[in-house]
């Protein structure tokens, strides 16, 4: 859908800039697309050049570009920041979304399997990442006196055992920082929030269903629908736009249900239809 099909009115982020680390494929990617849409103008920020150059060329190279740019990496991260201001004059939502799962060892995976590099590494790209990406864009977001930041936090950051260690601790993480830099920001009218989706069959998600045996089908308490890249961009739609403007601090779980179902105790029979 190009963006002239949407109505000025529609466009609900129009005269926006969005920074969106990720942005190269996946969710990121998808988001970008939405955002621009919107009337955004999008900085794709992100390891992948050449991914990240076809998707400005999808999208349009005058509502999007790209910046190299390692979220480990503080110089990176500042210079996406500053190069994204320099070329639209602004920086109004800053998207923490990229992120890695563990390298992982065949079938299930176990603590005693698991090393410290590794651990490490997942922790740096997703959490520091976050943390990196936040303090940039509040650097200029604070003489401004607003802003949206939304991290992609997951499932993981609510419950355990849908992933490794290094993974769930890092969105716990996530959600932590969310929580402390919507508090430390607020007083200057930024907006700190996270989005957590369940699966969503992305790259990432395709190598932990390989690695650990999943059946490709998921599934969550909600029938009739499965979770698409497209519903997380709305999520993300939704903190970046002045629709949630009173919204701070929130974690928008986009899970179907997912995590406020007990599986192994539940008086509702999953299988059974009462119809039937
Ligand atoms: N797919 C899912 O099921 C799912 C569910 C919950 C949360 N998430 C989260 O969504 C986010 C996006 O994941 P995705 O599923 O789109 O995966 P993806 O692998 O398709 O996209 C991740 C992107 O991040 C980029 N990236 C990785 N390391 C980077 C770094 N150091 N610096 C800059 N960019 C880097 C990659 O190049 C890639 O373009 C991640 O934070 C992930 O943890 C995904």
């Amino acid at each position: 859908m190009g963006s002239s099909s949407l109505s000025s009115i529609a466009r609900r982020l129009e005269g926006k800039v969005a920074l969106i680390t990720g942005g190269a494929s996946g969710l990121g990617k998808c988001t970008a697309e939405l955002f621009r849409r919107h009337g955004a103008k999008v900085m794709i920020a992100d390891i992948k050049d050449d991914l990240a150059h076809s998707v400005c060329q999808d999208i349009g190279p005058t509502s999007a570009s790209f910046v190299h740019c390692d979220v480990t990496n503080e110089s990176d991260v500042q210079d996406a920041v500053n190069t994204t201001v320099s070329k639209y004059g602004a920086l109004h939502i800053m998207f923490n979304n990229a992120g890695i799962m563990s390298a992982l060892k065949p079938k299930l995976p176990n603590i005693l399997h698991d090393d410290k590099a590794d651990f490490e590494r997942v922790l740096s790209v997703n959490v520091t990442g976050v943390f990196l990406g936040t303090k940039h864009a509040a650097r200029v977001m604070i003489p401004a006196r607003s802003g949206s930041i939304i991290n992609t936090a997951s499932v993981c950051s609510v419950v355990g055992a849908v992933a490794p260690h290094s993974y769930t601790a890092s969105k716990h993480a996530v959600q932590g920082l969310t929580k402390n830099t919507a508090v430390d920001l607020g007083r200057f009218g930024i907006r700190v929030n996270s989005v957590s989706p369940y699966v969503v069959l992305t790259s990432m998600a395709k190598e932990l269903i390989k690695a650990t045996d999943l059946p490709e089908e998921v599934y969550s308490n909600l029938k009739g629908t499965e979770l698409k890249p497209e519903d997380v961009a709305e999520a993300a739609l939704y903190l970046g736009s002045d629709e949630s403007k009173y919204v701070s601090g929130h974690n928008l779980v986009v899970d179907g249900g997912f995590t406020i179902t007990n599986s192994a105790f539940t008086i509702y029979d999953q299988q059974k239809d009462p119809l039937n």
